[in-house]
């Protein structure tokens, strides 16, 4: 198979080595090299390209090429042409070393020095840190120590980290500043897979491409937005790292944050990445952090206890590998947020999130407020469904518009249909990672979508007062929602106190009529 020509405005990537700490673990298998593979394929890499992994244990650069060919043969999201393979192959190589050894990196320069010789990299290096936060800093010194991160010459140097940014604003603040001794902010790519997916991308231009919605795009038109992330998965193997995080920092504070801030940005002066971030992080910092009576009657967490999925009887988290048996992680959590500014005043933002609901299912939802005055008489006699509008996350990609319509037939009966879009029908949009579009922006330079420092610590001033709160209150109902429910009773009450229900929490929900294209 021949490499495709790149797509639509894409160009390819301009020569470069990608390193790689923790090539041995997860991330490394299962997502950078089939993305990398999948760019390949679309012809969006340079031919002059070198990838080097990094892990303590000793192994040659074939022993590292075989295992990585491996690797592709069990995870690689579409058929492997051997001669494209191949050709990524011979650009594979390793260094072993431990990341905390000062002596790791010296090597690591001259294996850069000499495949950037072989491969005409042109000295430009992107640095992925696939390895545990708690290395993020000492890694980024390390390469400074040693001059690596040095921009000489015209080639470029980029370091890449995967959250969590911090646990909390002060541990953010320290690793921003310990990063930013050794390199400029905008040599840093702080990676969020979410900003990968399409219908996430797909957002900037909903909103900024179509003249329909942004007269209505603001408190005067919408009752309220909600967010949901919904998993069935638990916390699988993970039980080491979620113990520290729980899904407000795993989940809330990363990507759902950004999603709000999408969905409630000004309109950027253009798609250059500081102008859209610039717009983001104005989101996240009028965001009102809560008091902690506001967090009593603003958030509410969960903990799954054992259940069903399906028909499988399902373990409850404090049984999961690696967990504490008297966890208090929370598994779930529902907060109500405000966005203060002249747009969004009052304006209340619901976001949920949990591990072992009922269906896997991400989705935006924003409700409009209820014509002024209802003149059918059989809809003003009972409460009418409002307008909404659904932005399909996951797992099917797509975007809907509840409207009502007359019901065929004599009277005057109202009913919701649905003016929908789906992306399956693009076809085929090819097998993807979600980090193809990432790995390329970085490789050309592009931040538009990752977060930046600012944006980091305006998130977690945000997150920060909701888990120092529920920190100095331990739950005492803990587990309080069975796995393959759609979490815990204390949820429902916190919208219903608002006289709003939650969208989308069981199919009964979802509109019923008619679906028109
Ligand atoms: C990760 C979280 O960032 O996102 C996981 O650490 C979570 O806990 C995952 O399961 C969800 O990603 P996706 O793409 O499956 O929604």
């Amino acid at each position: 198979m021949p490499e495709a020509s790149a797509p639509g405005s894409l160009r390819p990537a301009g020569p470069c080595a990608i390193v790689i700490f923790g090539a041995a673990g997860d991330l490394t298998k299962r997502k950078l090299l089939p993305a990398l593979y999948n760019l390949k394929v679309n012809g969006l890499l340079p031919r002059e390209l070198a990838i080097a992994g990094v892990t303590r244990k000793e192994k040659s650069h074939e022993q590292f090429r075989a295992e990585q060919s491996q690797d592709m043969r069990d995870f690689a999201t579409q058929a492997v042409d051997e001669a494209l393979w191949s050709e990524l192959r011979q650009g594979l190589y390793y260094q072993a070393g431990e990341f905390t050894d000062p002596a790791t990196y010296p090597k690591l320069a001259a294996l850069l020095e000499e495949v950037a010789r072989t491969h005409r990299t042109g000295g430009n290096v992107l640095f992925y840190l696939a390895v545990p936060p708690s290395f993020f800093a000492e890694i980024a010194e390390r390469l400074g120590a040693a001059g690596l991160l040095r921009e000489a010459e015209g080639a470029w140097r980029r370091v890449i980290i995967e959250k969590p940014f911090g646990r909390d604003l002060e541990s953010a603040r320290e690793l921003n500043a310990r990063i930013g001794g050794v390199v400029k902010e905008s040599q840093v790519y702080r990676i969020d897979h979410y900003l990968g997916k399409e219908t996430v991308q797909n957002l900037l231009v909903f909103r900024f491409a179509n003249g329909l919605f942004e007269p209505i795009w603001n408190r005067r038109y919408i009752d309220h937005v909600q967010i949901k992330v919904a998993e069935t998965v638990g916390v699988e193997d993970r039980g080491n790292y979620y113990e520290t995080a729980g899904v407000l920092r795993d989940m809330i504070q990363t990507h759902m944050f950004q999603l709000l801030a999408l969905v409630a940005m000004e309109p950027p002066i253009s798609f250059e990445a500081d102008a859209v971030r610039d717009e983001k992080v104005k989101v996240l910092r009028a965001i009102r952090p809560m008091t902690p009576g506001e967090v009593l009657q603003q958030a509410v967490r969960g903990q799954y206890g054992e259940g069903r999925l399906g028909d499988q009887p399902v373990p409850g988290y404090r049984s999961e590998p690696k967990v504490s048996p008297i966890s208090a992680t929370e598994t779930y959590a529902a907060v109500k947020l405000f966005v203060e500014n002249w747009r969004w005043a009052g304006i209340p933002f619901y976001l949920r999130s949990g591990k072992r609901l009922a269906t896997r299912d991400t989705e935006i939802m924003i409700q409009f407020r209820q014509p002024p005055l209802m003149l059918f008489e059989e809809a003003a006699a009972r409460q009418i469904d409002p307008n909404r509008l659904v932005l399909h996350i996951q797992p099917d990609e797509g975007i809907e518009i509840q409207i009502k319509a007359k019901r065929p037939g004599p009277a005057v009966a109202l009913t919701t249909v649905k003016l929908d879009f789906s992306y399956k029908d693009f076809g085929d949009t090819g097998a993807a990672t979600g980090y193809e579009r990432l790995l390329h922006d970085i490789m050309v330079g592009d931040g538009t979508l990752f977060h930046r420092a600012d944006m980091v610590e305006a998130a977690w001033t945000v997150a920060t007062p909701i888990l120092d709160s529920w920190q100095s209150l331990p739950p005492r109902d803990f587990p309080n929602y069975p796995a393959g429910s759609w979490g815990p009773a204390a949820a429902d009450e916190l919208i219903q106190r608002d006289g709003r229900t939650w969208w989308g929490s069981s199919p009964s929900e979802a509109a019923p009529g008619l679906t028109r294209s």
